[in-house]
């Protein structure tokens, strides 16, 4: 699929397009969840996702998402970004409408973490959740360091 948004933007679930070295350039120095992500960490995120979005202007990458599910109970996004060069613009709605509305997985219930855009995926039909929702934090391993979440 890609989907045309005008001005050179376009969005594309392609995985083989995916620039993984910008990706994992923008993510491990800019993405707070992923400072210090590993390359080959997310070379295979990017290769075992169940779905990934990318965004290009004039074929460069300048955005992503990735989508993680088991095709029946849940569908985890994670890694969602736009270049700061190009925010304000629509960009990420059109890219979480994308990946959340129009893919495959539309019909399945989706999760996500996020410190301070919420009111972005709340667009997209996204709420705290009921009592019925648990979650195990990642625990530290004895004098170790914690995972990264997302
Ligand atoms: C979040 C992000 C992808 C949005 O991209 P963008 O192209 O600037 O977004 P858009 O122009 O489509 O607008 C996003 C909409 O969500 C809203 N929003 C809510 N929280 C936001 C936040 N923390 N950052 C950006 N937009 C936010 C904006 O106000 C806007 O709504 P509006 O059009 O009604 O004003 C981008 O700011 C980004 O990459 N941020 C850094 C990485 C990040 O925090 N990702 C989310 C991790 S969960």
């Amino acid at each position: 699929m890609i989907r045309d948004l005008g001005n050179g933007f376009e969005l594309d679930d392609d995985p083989a397009r995916i620039d993984v070295a910008s990706v994992h350039r923008f993510l491990t120095e800019q993405a707070y969840w992923a400072i210090g992500r590993p390359y080959e960490l997310q070379e295979r995120l990017i290769r075992e996702a169940t779905r990934v979005v990318g965004v290009y202007r004039d074929g460069s990458q300048i955005g992503f998402a990735r989508a993680v599910s088991d095709h029946n109970s849940f569908v985890y996004l994670a890694d969602v970004y736009v270049d700061p060069a190009f925010r304000g613009h629509g960009l990420g709605i059109e890219l979480v409408r994308e990946m959340v509305e129009n893919g495959p997985l539309s019909n399945r219930r989706w999760l996500l973490h996020t410190s301070d855009a919420h009111d972005l995926y709340r667009k997209f039909g996204f709420a705290e959740p009921d009592f019925k929702l648990m979650e195990r934090p990642v625990q530290p391993p004895p004098g170790g360091n914690a995972g990264s979440g997302s």
